[in-house]
């Protein structure tokens, strides 16, 4: 058993948890300054089992400490993905600004799966939390129960739960958090159906360039994935607080365009205006058997969500989240160049270790091809190209390192991209995943890879006509 990698791929400005086995991002809050993050945990090895809630916070959404175990197994159950809000007016009389949190209660027996909601509350700020006596507070004899994401609906003064049961999403409310009634189920004729919805979550999100604001039911869904496996849908529409009313029922809306982001949710009380998305940045394809041993999995980057219009329909927008760039370590600029043919920018970075930003700005000229790869000296690489005839952003993982341990992960994954003339790009690389944001999150690629040393080539090509790249900086990240 080969544990020289063990910190290799461990990202540098991405979450992971220290030792052990993570997947889904669970019960994110903002309070007081700090973002909490939860997330399916098992402290005892490095593949899935035992879930538990993992806990680390973060000021600026990019370095996280760990707080250790939240809300560990018991008599119901695992503890399975789930939510948290804060009670600021003490509506379910655990306290004013009790932190409350559902989860799944899941419990393997031998005549079957059962799962039930569960609640717990912290009057410490999300550090230690006290299991609800009455628990569970919802039950079901689905098979597929799971995953409560609950916020607070103004404008008809009650709570809202969304959970995930089998291949749709049930809406219910609630007056003080304990007591639960449904409302309406959400997901016959909509969207894809290739495997079970989990993960739910609805926020409403701002339309950029109006006061205009849309409700966005996010639909985490595995497999049935574009491109294999587990992936996010979205869907664009209104909500009365009882009933999600899809606006363009015939259309799948995808939230990313690679294989690595799943179980997506939002923070809850995020800061006036913001929208914040985190998602789990693998593929439950290979998650157990990517190549790092001492721990598994990272989170994606934080996203800023918003939506933008495209003829009569609403898209998410995912920008990075702006604290980002108080990453940025030294910065390279490296002077404009017109690619006809080949051209090389044959280092990145001096002592890159595998941890940094590229930023690019291109102009076509006539070239139906803009193909740019990120190469070491072992010849793996991650080759992009933008197709300008079918406008599409490609990038292929096939021959990026190892690749060998799933069938499922070499892997070509394509995005739809308006407007190929003009081009900005933003390319996250950390260690073991690169993420490419288009037009300022009109489209994302989020993908892992795992290089025998770290990428510090571009090699760019275009096909007969030539194009320019205005700018490219290059930042390294820390
Ligand atoms: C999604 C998921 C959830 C479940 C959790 C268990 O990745 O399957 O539906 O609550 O993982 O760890």
């Amino acid at each position: 058993f080969d544990s020289s990698n063990r910190e290799t791929y461990r990202p540098v400005y991405h979450h992971t948890p220290v030792y052990g086995w993570m997947n889904d991002p669970n019960g994110m809050f903002y309070k007081d300054g700090v973002y909490h993050l939860y997330f399916q945990y098992n402290p005892y090895g490095s593949m899935w089992a035992n879930m538990t809630w993992g806990h680390s916070t973060s000021t600026d959404l990019t370095h996280w400490t760990y707080e250790g175990t939240a809300i560990v197994p018991d008599a119901w159950g695992a503890i399975f993905s789930g939510s948290c809000v804060v009670d600021k007016d003490n509506t379910a009389g655990f306290g004013k600004g009790a932190v409350v949190a559902f989860y799944t209660s899941a419990k393997s027996t031998p005549w079957g799966d059962v799962q039930s909601q569960s609640m717990a509350y912290s009057l410490d700020n999300g550090k230690t939390f006290i299991k609800y006596e009455h628990n569970p507070i919802l039950t079901s004899t689905e098979r597929d129960f799971r995953d409560p994401k609950v916020f607070w609906y103004a404008p008809g003064k009650h709570w809202v739960m969304m959970l995930a049961v089998g291949q749709e999403m049930q809406i219910y409310s609630s007056g003080n958090l304990k007591e639960w009634k449904k409302e309406s189920s959400f997901g016959a004729m909509q969207g894809t159906h290739g495997g079970v919805w989990e993960c739910p979550d609805l926020v409403e999100v701002a339309v950029e360039g109006s006061k205009e604001k849309k409700w966005v039911l996010i639909c985490n869904l595995n497999p049935g994935g574009p491109f294999g496996g587990s992936a996010a849908q979205y869907f664009v529409g209104s909500f009365d607080g009882k009933k999600f009313v899809n606006e363009s029922p015939t259309q799948t809306k995808w939230l990313d365009w690679g294989k690595d982001n799943y179980a997506t949710v939002t923070w809850s009380n995020a800061p006036a205006g913001r929208c914040i998305a985190l998602g789990w940045m693998s593929n439950w394809q290979y998650a157990n058997n990517v190549p790092t041993t001492q721990y598994r999995s990272a989170n994606t980057l934080a996203r800023d969500l918003t939506l933008y219009r495209v003829g009569g329909e609403l898209y998410l927008k995912s920008k990075p989240s702006p604290e980002i760039k108080k990453a940025r370590a030294e910065e390279k600029k490296i002077p404009t160049f017109e690619v006809k043919g080949n051209y090389e920018v044959a280092s990145l970075l001096a002592d890159n270790k595998g941890a940094y930003e590229i930023e690019m700005t291109i102009e076509n000229k006539g070239t139906s091809k803009i193909d740019f790869s990120l190469m070491n000296e072992k010849g793996e690489k991650v080759a992009m190209y933008y197709d300008v005839v079918r406008k599409q952003f490609v990038m292929d993982r096939s021959a990026s390192g190892i690749v060998g341990f799933s069938r499922d992960f070499p892997a070509v994954t394509v995005a739809p991209v308006r407007n190929t003339d003009q081009i900005h790009l933003r390319l996250f690389i950390d260690r073991s995943s690169v993420e490419a944001f288009g037009e300022e999150g009109e489209y994302v690629m989020t993908n892992l890879v795992f290089p025998a040393e770290p990428y510090n080539r571009m090699v760019f090509s275009s096909d007969k006509g030539s194009y320019i790249v205005k700018s490219m900086n290059v930042y390294r990240l820390q």
